[in-house]
């Protein structure tokens, strides 16, 4: 591709058209037109999913799962319709291995907190890697430190990529499961995933994927990659906060105790003893975020309806643009330059502290985002206190990749 030359709507995808259902991306920021490059943080939504969330609380709210009457069938039905879609998102086998949580770091603490009670011993190890975002890593220090378990953690080379040969070294008799980012939200590494489990699998260790910055820029295929558990945030791939989905193997799900205690997790309950719904109610205890849910299935049909390969196709001509132009910059040091890349572009300008970098960039209308991006062992381990970090979605334009360009520069300028 030559990155010169701007990326135009209908080079793989109409970006111009896709703008106009994103109300937000039409707003001014500081007096000037916004340019948003934080969706590693949170995304922008589209009108179809503004629009389905409020005509559910308008026409159709009514618990679900509880009700005899219509209203109530009608808000499950369309409830259940999701996790049926959600299933075929992530081309998980069976619906009911598809339990909603509100996001990622609610699916990782559901796993480590059910599965470690059942599966983890004193002197056990659980394998994460060096790249991890801190809600892969405090839910599994706090079960090691209860349960008198390890935690290793695989290493990285100076490009952020997993070192292959380590991790596969770090698989032990002792090890008793794996948790790892499929793509770092720091760097934009892709991890070989199907390798990793492949790795895994052939010391009977199960895996854990982090999917919070892969689902929104990748087709996600659980069978593929063989994962053991997989999950994802809505707010990342479009949809609302505080809704997410944890995938997990039956095998695994039917072997583990409920995470929380309520309503809707049980079959029966007296004084003495409760018994417990299967799967997935047994993992959704209380009335869940309806909404929500409703609001994921919009934005899933919305990321299909673009077409998840010529969003990626998109995203990657526009990382390498990004990564070229930014090449101007004068002292600018790039973090993370995996072979394997999605949508992030992570850097450090020499001799300037990234929030001030950030702070001005917010005077310009671009926003980024700066610091340790919950990731500070990975900053301990490059040695710096943060980054600028501009990550991106089908929305973005070259337009905006040469505005951040140009605020870089001119911040520079003002800082140096
Ligand atoms: N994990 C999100 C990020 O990387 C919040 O910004």
């Amino acid at each position: 591709m030559d990155v010169t030359t701007n990326i135009k709507p209908g080079n793989a995808l109409d970006v111009a058209r896709i703008r106009q259902d994103f109300p937000l991306l039409s707003r001014k920021m500081n007096g000037k037109p916004i340019v948003f490059l934080d969706s590693a943080a949170s995304s922008q939504k589209p009108e179809k999913v503004i629009d389905a969330i409020s005509e559910y609380y308008r026409a159709q709210h009514a618990n679900v799962h509880r009700g005899v009457y219509q209203l109530s069938q009608d808000a499950t039905t369309a409830f259940e319709a999701v996790r049926e879609k959600v299933r075929d998102f992530i081309n998980a086998p069976a619906s009911e291995e598809v339990i909603f949580v509100r996001g990622v770091t609610e699916g990782i603490n559901l796993v480590a907190s059910s599965f470690g009670r059942k599966f983890l011993r004193e002197g056990d190890e659980v394998l994460i890697t060096a790249m991890e975002h801190h809600s892969n890593i405090v839910p599994w220090q706090m079960i090691c430190e209860e349960k008198g378990a390890s935690l290793k953690v695989a290493p990285i080379n100076e490009a952020g990529e997993l070192i292959m040969e380590e991790f596969e070294r770090l698989l032990s008799d002792r090890t008793r499961l794996v948790a790892a980012t499929h793509v770092s939200n720091t760097l934009g590494t892709i991890n070989p995933i199907r390798e990793m489990v492949q790795m895994a699998h052939a010391k009977g260790i199960p895996v854990l994927v982090d999917g919070a910055q892969a689902a929104p820029h990748m087709k996600v295929d659980v069978q593929e990659l063989d994962a053991d558990f997989y999950t994802f945030s809505g707010h990342k791939v479009f949809g609302p906060t505080g809704i997410g989905v944890l995938y997990g193997r039956a095998k695994w799900l039917n072997a583990m105790p409920p995470y929380h205690g309520g309503g809707e997790m049980i079959k029966t309950v007296t004084f003495e003893k409760t018994t417990y719904a299967g799967l997935p109610h047994k993992f959704e205890a209380g009335t869940p975020d309806i909404a929500g849910v409703i609001g994921l299935g919009a934005a899933i049909d919305y990321v299909l309806e673009i077409g998840q390969d010529a969003i990626t196709q998109y995203e990657n001509q526009l990382l390498a643009y990004a990564t070229e132009r930014l090449k101007e910059v004068e002292g600018i040091r790039f973090i993370g330059t995996a072979r394997n890349k999605a949508s992030v572009a992570s850097f450090l300008v020499e001799g300037i502290h990234p929030y001030d970098l950030g702070a001005i960039l917010d005077k310009m209308g671009i926003a980024v985002r700066t610091g340790h991006h919950c990731t500070q062992p990975l900053m301990d381990w490059y040695g710096i206190p943060g980054t600028v970090r501009a990550s991106l979605a089908f929305y973005n334009t070259t337009e905006d990749i040469d505005r951040l360009v140009e605020g870089v520069k001119k911040a520079v300028a003002m800082l140096r």
